[in-house]
């Protein structure tokens, strides 16, 4: 049986817990997260440990970037199960700040990301998104001062944005993203699926099923507006309430209007009921 990781709650002590490995030339991975950790964390932790000696996972519910009707108070919160799975996973350290540490008092600091973080896709929805995203994931990188930090393809505006922010800010890590991590059926595993009816359950990989499709046709060069177009009617039919279905440039997440100047990435962001999920496939 694996040790429990060594659970640290204030920077202090989460830096004299990763002292020894420094000195000892250890590399270190970081893989943050929000808990409620499920298959697709996981994987994120297995590429860390593939990565590097040592893995930290945070674990924080970041409050700056949920907006006030957003789910900050009811968003799942597992921490035993998550010790537990990530005991079990081998994970040395587990960096969970209260927000007091995260947030201080007098705490007067936020970036503001652009680029692909004012792309027009979760930005629209969720204005205070990316800059809390950026803030708490600068925050993290230099508490840490990983080597490598390991990010889900799942959230991709998110990866993008964190990529393009290390790498303007200097900071010496390297980002890496890793693909989505699915059901059978093909819902993109998350935190949030648990908040899914049964009814609800059995719609949702519509969402994958119609990324795929579109993907396929864009591909063999139908015309892109067209097969969108038709993609987002297949949502929508589905009891969905549609908040973008687009064809994105892979990189700069700037639209695109053929394959030639791709590579392309196609994301899609839809209601269920009051579960809000997001999912994206490249071409
Ligand atoms: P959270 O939603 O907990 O996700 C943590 C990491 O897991 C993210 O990099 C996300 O893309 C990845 N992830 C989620 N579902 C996945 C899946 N099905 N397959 C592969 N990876 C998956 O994203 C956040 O937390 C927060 O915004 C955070 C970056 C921690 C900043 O607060």
């Amino acid at each position: 049986m694996a040790n429990r990781p060594t659970v640290t709650r204030t920077v202090a002590k989460l830096r004299s817990t990763l002292a020894p490995f420094r000195a000892r030339h250890q590399p270190i991975a970081l893989v943050p997260t929000m808990g409620a950790l499920h298959r697709g964390h996981l994987a994120l932790v297995k590429e860390a440990q593939r990565r590097a000696k040592r893995v930290v996972v945070s674990i924080f519910v970041n409050p700056t970037q949920f907006a006030p009707h957003e789910d900050f108070g009811s968003y799942p919160r597992r921490f035993a199960a998550d010790i537990k799975a990530l005991t079990e996973a081998g994970v040395d350290v587990v960096w969970a700040p209260p927000a007091e540490a995260m947030y201080p008092e007098g705490f007067a600091t936020r970036l503001a990301p652009e680029g692909a973080a004012l792309a027009g896709l979760e930005d629209k929805f969720r204005p205070h998104f990316f800059g809390g995203v950026a803030t708490v994931v600068a925050k993290l990188f230099t508490q840490v001062s990983p080597d490598f930090a390991i990010f889900g393809q799942k959230d991709y505006q998110q990866l993008r944005v964190v990529t393009q922010m290390a790498k303007d800010l200097d900071l010496p890590v390297k980002v890496i993203g890793l693909p989505t991590v699915r059901e059978p059926d093909g819902l993109a595993l998350s935190s949030r699926n648990v908040y899914l009816s049964e009814l609800e359950r059995n719609h949702a990989p519509v969402l994958y099923r119609t990324l795929k499709t579109c993907a396929a046709r864009v591909k063999a060069g139908e015309p892109m507006e067209m097969v969108l177009e038709e993609g987002r009617l297949d949502i929508a039919r589905a009891e969905f309430a549609l908040d973008y279905l687009e064809a994105r440039h892979a990189l700069t997440l700037a639209p695109i209007a053929s394959v030639k100047d791709g590579p392309i990435r196609l994301l899609v962001a839809a209601k269920i009921g009051t579960t809000r999920l997001i999912d994206n496939l490249g071409v």
